[in-house]
């Protein structure tokens, strides 16, 4: 076999035969030419790194200078990590081992934090309660609040509300979820805007709804920081009859087949976690490029088996490994059929949701493979469903009482500049 053809890998194997076979020492191995037994040893203690790691220095990701320190590192998933990254940001064989070094100084510095207890609940991890109250929780204790209010568009979980009752409710949650989220943290809210309303004077007129939040949570110290939009694609073969041989030029609509994502941040430091849950949650280059381009294209899910507005697990998976550490607490106060927890354990974060009706504890219980819930009469009403599957009755809800919203917002934004001029005055 022609030495020179080989990777270090191969090398490393094929030494570990000799020895194992003939029961060669190092001195031995030097004479056969495979070089001093300080560079026999290096090649031999390759092969206790993971196969991953090994097969990135087969195929030259990697060299064993950049390597060999991983093997100070006491856990695999952790050693890995740190090669990802190391080929990520193509780092040299020097810069490699001062991360090392750096990751462990940080481990010897740092105390162990203790997790957040999340009270027993009867169905784990979910309370079937309204999350205007959610006093199970310390302040503080959340490390990202990831959820969808109510869009106030007719939903089965809608009827027989205002709009006005909706959005003031949907604000008390928000509210709450500001006292239970860490200083730094992030709460991202995933909501429509409003493109049916009509206007006091009966004209057509998008309502931000997103800059109606930001009002009230700013009163909070968390403030707006980014906006993704969320790309469902597939609007043509719905909307399809907004086109005709009778439709105006110019009074073309653009589709609603997309919805934003509101990144909220609270104010304040986002406490450092743990050198080796940092390293576990790290996001790779590619997975880093898809995150931070501002449109994300996910397909809205076809089918939706018992409830009426289920997210793709993708939109969650990816927020959830954006703006949370393995280990920490994400809540849904909105769970709906319980997709944040159900993707947040997989991402083996801890998670906690709310859902005020409890006709979809059989979905939520689903999801989360917890245990099979026979249905019951909570379940979630075939006509409310089919209702939901159809279009949504947006334009309804608006055209009725128009001012609600409009009355709800302006309440919002002067609430805090009106408090601070009376006491100026
Ligand atoms: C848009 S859906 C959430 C869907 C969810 N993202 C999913 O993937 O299934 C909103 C949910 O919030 C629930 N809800 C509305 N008001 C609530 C409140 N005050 N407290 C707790 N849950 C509430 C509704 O019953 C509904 O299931």
């Amino acid at each position: 076999m022609e030495r020179q053809s080989l990777s270090q890998i191969e090398i490393a194997r094929h030494l570990q035969k000799l020895k194992d076979t003939f029961n060669y020492s190092h001195r031995d191995l030097e004479l056969k030419g495979f070089g001093s037994p300080a560079s026999i040893t290096n090649a031999l203690k390759l092969l206790k790194l993971p196969v991953k790691i090994q097969d990135h220095i087969h195929e030259g990701k990697l060299t064993p200078a950049h390597c060999l320190p991983l093997l100070k590192l006491d856990e695999e998933e952790v050693q890995e990590a740190m090669a990802k990254r190391f080929i990520d940001h193509d780092l040299s064989a020097s810069k490699a081992k001062g991360r090392v070094s750096n990751y462990l100084k940080k481990g010897e510095t740092k105390q162990s934090k203790e997790g957040v207890e999340i009270p027993a609940a009867e169905t784990p991890n979910v309370y079937f309660k309204d999350a205007r109250d959610m006093s199970e929780l310390p302040d503080e204790s959340i490390h990202l609040v990831l959820t969808s209010p109510p869009y106030g568009i007719g939903m089965e979980y809608e009827k027989e509300l205002t709009l006005k009752d909706i959005v003031t409710a949907n604000c008390s949650v928000l509210e709450e979820s500001c006292r239970v989220l860490v200083p730094g943290g992030v709460m991202a809210i995933n909501v429509a805007d409003l493109n049916n309303h009509k206007n006091e004077k009966g004209i057509r007129e998008y309502i931000l709804v997103g800059s109606g939040y930001q009002q009230v949570l700013r009163q909070h110290g968390v403030y707006l920081s980014d906006i993704i939009i969320w790309h469902k694609q597939k609007a043509w073969s719905k909307r399809n009859q907004l086109y005709n041989e009778n439709t105006k030029h110019t009074s073309y609509r653009t589709m609603d087949n997309f919805e934003p994502v509101y990144v909220f941040r609270k104010e304040g430091d986002r406490q450092e976690p743990e050198a080796d849950i940092a390293e576990r949650s790290y996001l790779t280059k590619d997975q880093w490029k898809e995150c931070v381009d501002g449109v994300w294209r996910i397909n809205a899910l076809n089918k939706q088996d018992g409830h009426p507005n289920q997210w793709p697990e993708e939109l969650p998976t990816r927020l959830i490994q954006m703006f949370s550490f393995v280990g920490e607490t994400v809540l849904d106060p909105f769970l709906g059929s319980g997709t944040t927890l159900k993707v947040a354990k997989d991402l083996n974060r801890n998670a906690v949701g709310y859902e005020i009706a409890e006709k979809y504890k059989q979905v939520i219980m689903k999801k989360l493979g917890i245990e099979d819930v026979p249905p019951a009469e909570n379940e979630a009403s075939e006509e409310g469903l089919a209702a939901c599957a159809e279009e949504a009755p947006k334009a309804e809800v608006f055209s009725n009482d128009p001012a609600l919203i409009k009355e709800f917002f302006e309440q919002q934004v002067p609430r805090k500049s009106t408090e601070a001029s009376a006491s100026e005055a």
